[in-house]
């Protein structure tokens, strides 16, 4: 592979196609089907059309459906930590179930907290978060839903969809979080956005019947008696529905379709910069030992880059690689992601998968190819033993062996759940043992150079 063929046309992206690829990965976190978001977009974007929502709350609701669990990945070491278990099965469990009635909810917390443990070790779980009552739960959706909100806003999109996202779980008869408001106090945005999101967990997991049921049965409870009725007529016909079975690229492609702006929206460069550093905050608050990693992977990975005379447009990708290149370990379940002591056979299978769902999801914007091909080998070795192809990483341009020099000195530096954070000269010391069989000692000079002459900190 030459290093000529390396370009990276990241100037101008269809926004939808970024946003709806990216969405993905909140799928991920949430522990939905890969399609949830795109799928919620679909019903939403119906359900707009069918009640006459003008142009520009349509282009807001388009965006808040696709980024409505933005915010998810900051409260699941709190998830994980609360019922001490896989937050990303604790989070689909909870979204089947209508934690507003005291009884499902007591039910829920006894099948869910410490689940795989002995009853008794449940039971004290249980009691431990009974003094809190429902003030933890409150907590929870509070940080979900204000995070969610800050992120979009970072990314420049308007505030009624800020706001549709910052009011998502809030219920019509107030007894939803984090404000408790009620009726068209919710705003309209929300109302629909919640409706759609609590369809499509339903459809995916027991089917348009179950779904129609469910949305009766909490209608003028958790949702809009209006909105309940005009979904009641859409969903009537087949056609609602046969979309949201389709694969995955005719979802895409029928999502694009529904973007409202009769021309798409583009992202410039900095748009792109935007969401992909939006994204790396999304990924870093995922766990509290990654706290700003893909941030640090970024700056380093452009310091070698220029030391190394990489073009314009090279550094700009090793920017934009550094921030985006863990998207995939948003699939990786906290209990794995936080352990503190050593990982078993299985953990660790599950760790090797992020590099894989890293490149499925940046695939999917045509103009990240190459970027998503440098986030897919962040952890392949020179000598062709590491994961998660186990390919040879000397044959590979030297953009592919920047990355992981960047990505193995971020995380030395800093604090992890098994061991305290490195020296910067230790750090180094050991990526020049490394150096030739794991690690590309072009990259580490390069590393070297640029901290030593102050050019990167
Ligand atoms: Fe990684
Ligand atoms: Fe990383």
């Amino acid at each position: 592979m030459a290093d000529a063929s390396y370009n990276s046309p990241v100037d101008t992206i269809r926004l939808s196609e970024l946003i709806g690829a990216l969405s993905r990965a909140l799928d991920l976190t949430e522990g939905q089907a890969f399609g949830h978001s795109l799928s919620s977009c679909l019903i939403g974007m119906q359900l707009a059309q069918a009640i006459g929502l003008d142009r520009e709350s349509r282009s807001a609701l388009f965006y808040a459906l696709l980024l409505k669990d933005a915010g998810c990945s900051s409260n699941a070491a709190m998830v994980q930590e609360m019922f001490q278990t896989d937050d990303l099965a604790a989070k689909r469990d909870l979204k089947m179930m209508d934690w507003t009635q005291p009884l499902q909810a007591v039910r829920f917390g006894l099948s869910l907290a410490g689940r795989g443990r002995s009853a008794w070790t449940r039971l004290i779980r249980i009691i431990a978060l009974a003094p809190g009552g429902m003030a933890p739960a409150r907590q929870m959706f509070a940080v979900r839903c204000e995070r969610g909100a800050d992120i979009v806003r970072m990314m420049s999109f308007p505030e009624t969809t800020a706001q549709a996202i910052r009011s998502l779980d809030e219920h019509w008869d107030g007894r939803g979080y984090p404000a408790g408001l009620t009726g068209e106090q919710i705003p309209l945005l929300a109302r629909i956005a919640g409706l759609s999101q609590t369809v499509e967990i339903f459809r995916s997991t027991v089917g348009r019947m179950g779904a129609m049921a469910m949305v009766r049965r909490r209608s003028g409870s958790w949702f809009d008696p209006e909105l309940v009725r005009v979904f009641s007529r859409l969903a009537a016909e087949d056609a609602f529905w046969s979309r949201l079975a389709s694969d995955r690229p005719q979802l895409m492609a029928a999502v694009a379709a529904l973007e409202p702006p009769e021309a798409p929206e583009m992202a410039d460069s900095q748009r792109v910069d935007q969401v992909a550093l939006a994204f790396a905050q999304i990924i870093d608050a995922k766990s509290p030992y990654t706290y700003r990693h893909s941030e640090g992977v970024a700056k380093y990975a452009v310091a070698i880059g220029r030391q190394l005379d990489f073009s314009p447009v090279q550094v700009r990708e090793m920017h934009l690689a550094g921030l985006l290149h863990d998207i995939g370990k948003l699939g990786v379940p906290n209990m794995v992601l936080d352990k503190a002591g050593p990982l078993t056979h299985e953990e660790m299978e599950v760790i090797r998968r992020h590099p894989r769902y890293s490149e499925e999801i940046l695939s999917e914007v045509a103009a990240f190819s190459s970027l998503a091909e440098v986030a897919a080998v962040h952890h392949e070795r020179v000598d062709g033993k590491g994961y998660y192809r186990g390919v040879v990483l000397a044959d590979f341009p030297q953009a592919h062996r920047t990355l992981p020099v960047a990505d193995i000195y971020e995380a030395l530096t800093a604090d992890r759940p098994y061991r305290q954070a490195m020296s910067p000269d230790a750090a180094l010391a050991l990526l020049h043992k490394e150096a030739g069989s794991g690690v590309c000692p072009r990259a580490v000079t390069a590393l070297e150079a640029a901290l030593n002459k102050g050019e990167v900190a």
